[in-house]
This record gives structure tokens, C-alpha cells and sequence, in this order.
């Protein structure tokens, strides 16, 4: 590929022209990929390593990001003009890996064009918009998949377990921090960018759908907001909390989860042991008066399960194509999707308030 290139294709490689839908049997699902920045080429390399996908395509309208594309996989088709993805013929499912301000176009243009979608995080920006490509997709009979990455990953998938299966007993909490220093982007806020990988693991790990969401938190840089609080309430008395922030001299990841049984710790940073469980908790027994409210704390083991370190991205990828080849709903759906979009909405409102209450 010359440095200068301003064709649309600028691979040497011209996509396949069968035609061919996944409906017929198929036992692959082809794929092209819109967006080859930061993320994309962990999709690509994901996508491109799996058996039941065949890449036809990688498509970004800046030809470097192409040429670092190329390099990689010089047999791959490339294109600068995302309509040579969305509108081939020979192309069943578009992943689509661009800022979330072109999530909708390109998504409606795919769902339009027959292909089936997988998108990233967040899934649109605003929840209208996820609601048209929802009703969309269920018209024409596609799947949509919002990339929600941590869901496969082995921690979380641990952790749901154990709340699923009643280890930790009813919950009482679910306190998430994600904070580092940047990455700062241009177009969203810091809620946009890490409060959905928090949001999306809450919605996953509690059974129940948020009553009311109350966010503060500042921007102190370019206008948008850089560091967020929000907390989220649920029926039966169970609180969520999620701080995310961009200007923190540490990184940290750790997420807190209480039950009134047992209590656990994921560390993400931690290369081992990321989950710790603890046999803690406090009992009260009430007495006749508030004086005779006998507390006692209980403390005993603290074990660690094990954690599968399979990559997360990999297992989601291919359940993306398991639910295309065999007509399953995904469970990180458009209305998976829909759902950590309007608790975004509203802690953006709540936090543009200065703290005030939005009723979900
Ligand atoms: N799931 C995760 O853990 C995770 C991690 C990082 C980013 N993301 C998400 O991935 C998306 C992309 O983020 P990023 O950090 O890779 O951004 P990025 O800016 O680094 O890359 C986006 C790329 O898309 C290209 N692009 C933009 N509009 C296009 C269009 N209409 N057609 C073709 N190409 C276009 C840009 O040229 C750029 O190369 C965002 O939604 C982000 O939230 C998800």
C-alpha cells in the first residue's frame, strides 16, 4: 500500500463476491469491522482467530489507521468507505468499533442492509436511538450484541455465580471504582466512557432494575465531565456506587460486593487471586430497646476462587457468532444495551444537577 492512498479499497485484496446467507447451513458467519483505532484491532484479532469467522473486511476512513491493518494482515480486504462493509453482499454481521456518535448510523445502516450487529460500548447515545435499532433488528429478525467486554470475563463471570447461587445471600451492596489518570477523550465524558463497563456489570450481577440514580462529581479540563460519583438504588433496600474518574494519580479497579452472608473483593489488577471472599458480616439481634440492640461482627475465612483467565473478548466474539448461526438472543442484547444507556442518561442529568434525584 503506497503512503499516499486515497482510493476507498486499498488493499490489494478484493472482497469475495459469493453471496450467501446464514440462513443456508453456513457454519461460519462473515464478518467486516468498522473502526481500526484503539479497540478495533483487539476485535480483529479476536474475530480473525476464530474458526466459525471468516473476515472479510476491515474498514477506516483514516488510511493509517489501515496501513498498521495491513501490516498485520496483509490478505485482508481494507476500505476507507464503511458503505463497501455495510452494503456487501457477501457480508452477514458488521462489528462496529467506531466512537459512540456513529454508533447509530452505521448500526441502522447494517440492521438495513441484512447484516447482524455487534457493537461497542455504549451502545448509542441516547436512548431513543437504541430503542429504533431494537425495533429494527427484531423487524428483520438480526441480532444486535453491545460489546460489554467484562461480562465474559472470568472474574465477573465468578463473581455472578456467586451471587447467583446465594453464596454471599441477599445483597446489601455493589461498590465499583475504576479510576486512573486519562485516557481523556474528545467526545464524551468520563460517565460515557467507564461508567458503562461498571453499569453494564451491575445490570449483569443484580437480578433487580434500578429505581433512581443520583450522580455528582466535576470537569475540570475540557468541559465535559472528568470524575463522577454515582449511586444507584435498587428495590430492597440494595445500593450501587460507581466512581470513575480520569484524574487520579493511581489506577485502580476494584469493586466491592456485600451480602449479608459473605462479602467479596475483585481486583482486577491483581495477576492472581483477582477475587477474595469474605466470611464477615454483622448480625443484630434486636433486644426491647434501642439500647439493648446486641451487634455482634462475625469474621472467619477468606478464600479465593479460582478465576478463569481465558481471554474475555474471545469467548464474547464467538458466542456473537454462536448466537447468529444457531438464532439465539444474546444476553448483552440491544436491550441490554438500552438499559445501561438510560442509567447513563441519568446520571448525566443528575450530575448536570448537581446531585438531583432521576427516577428510572
Ligand atoms: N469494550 C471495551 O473494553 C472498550 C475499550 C475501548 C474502547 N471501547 C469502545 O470502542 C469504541 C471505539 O473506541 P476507540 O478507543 O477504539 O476509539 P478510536 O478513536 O481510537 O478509534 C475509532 C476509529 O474509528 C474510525 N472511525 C470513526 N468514524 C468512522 C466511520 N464512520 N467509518 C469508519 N471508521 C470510522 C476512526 O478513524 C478511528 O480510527 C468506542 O465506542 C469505545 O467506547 C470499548
Amino acid at each position: 500500500m503506497s503512503s499516499g492512498v486515497s482510493t476507498t479499497t486499498v488493499s490489494p485484496a478484493a472482497p469475495p463476491q459469493q453471496v450467501r446467507g446464514t440462513d443456508s447451513g453456513a457454519d461460519t458467519v462473515r464478518v467486516g469491522v468498522i473502526g481500526y483505532g484503539y479497540w478495533g484491532p483487539n476485535i480483529v484479532r479476536n474475530l480473525s482467530a476464530l474458526d466459525r469467522c471468516d473476515l472479510v473486511s476491515v474498514c477506516d476512513t483514516k488510511p493509517n489507521a489501515l496501513k498498521r491493518a495491513q501490516k498485520t494482515y496483509p490478505a485482508l480486504h481494507l476500505t476507507t468507505d464503511p458503505n463497501e462493509v455495510l452494503q456487501s453482499p457477501i457480508i452477514d454481521a458488521v462489528a462496529i468499533v467506531t466512537p459512540v456518535w456513529t454508533h447509530f448510523e452505521l448500526a441502522k445502516a447494517a440492521l438495513e442492509n441484512g447484516k447482524h450487529v455487534f457493537v461497542e460500548k455504549p451502545f448509542t447515545s441516547n436512548s431513543a436511538q437504541a430503542a429504533e435499532l431494537i425495533e429494527l433488528a427484531t423487524r428483520k429478525n438480526l441480532r444486535i450484541m453491545v460489546d460489554h467486554t467484562f461480562l465474559f470475563s472470568g472474574a465477573v463471570r465468578k463473581v455472578r455465580e456467586l451471587v447467583g447461587n446465594g453464596t454471599l445471600g441477599p445483597l446489601y451492596y455493589f461498590d465499583s471504582t475504576r479510576v486512573n489518570l486519562g485516557l481523556f477523550q474528545h467526545d464524551v465524558s468520563v460517565v460515557w466512557d467507564l461508567a458503562p463497563h461498571d453499569l453494564s456489570i451491575m445490570d449483569h450481577v443484580i437480578d433487580h432494575q434500578p429505581e433512581a440514580i443520583v450522580a455528582t462529581g466535576g470537569n475540570h479540563l475540557n468541559g465535559l465531565a472528568d470524575m463522577a460519583f454515582i449511586t444507584v438504588y435498587f428495590p430492597g433496600n440494595v445500593t450501587a456506587h460507581i466512581n470513575v474518574n480520569w484524574l487520579s494519580p493511581v489506577k485502580v479497579r476494584t469493586t466491592l460486593i456485600g451480602g449479608r452472608d459473605k462479602m467479596l473483593v475483585w481486583n482486577d489488577l491483581e495477576p492472581d487471586e483477582k477475587i477474595k471472599v469474605y466470611d464477615k458480616g454483622v448480625d443484630i439481634t434486636n433486644g426491647q430497646g434501642v439500647y439493648d440492640l446486641l451487634v455482634s461482627y462475625r469474621s472467619g475465612d477468606v478464600w479465593a476462587p479460582k478465576v478463569d483467565a481465558t481471554e474475555a473478548l474471545s469467548l464474547e466474539l464467538g458466542y456473537f457468532l454462536d448466537c447468529i448461526l444457531e438464532d439465539k438472543t444474546p444476553s448483552n442484547d440491544g436491550e441490554a444495551g438500552l438499559r445501561v444507556v438510560r442509567m447513563l442518561e441519568a446520571a448525566e442529568q443528575s450530575l448536570n444537577n448537581r446531585g438531583q434525584i432521576v427516577v428510572l
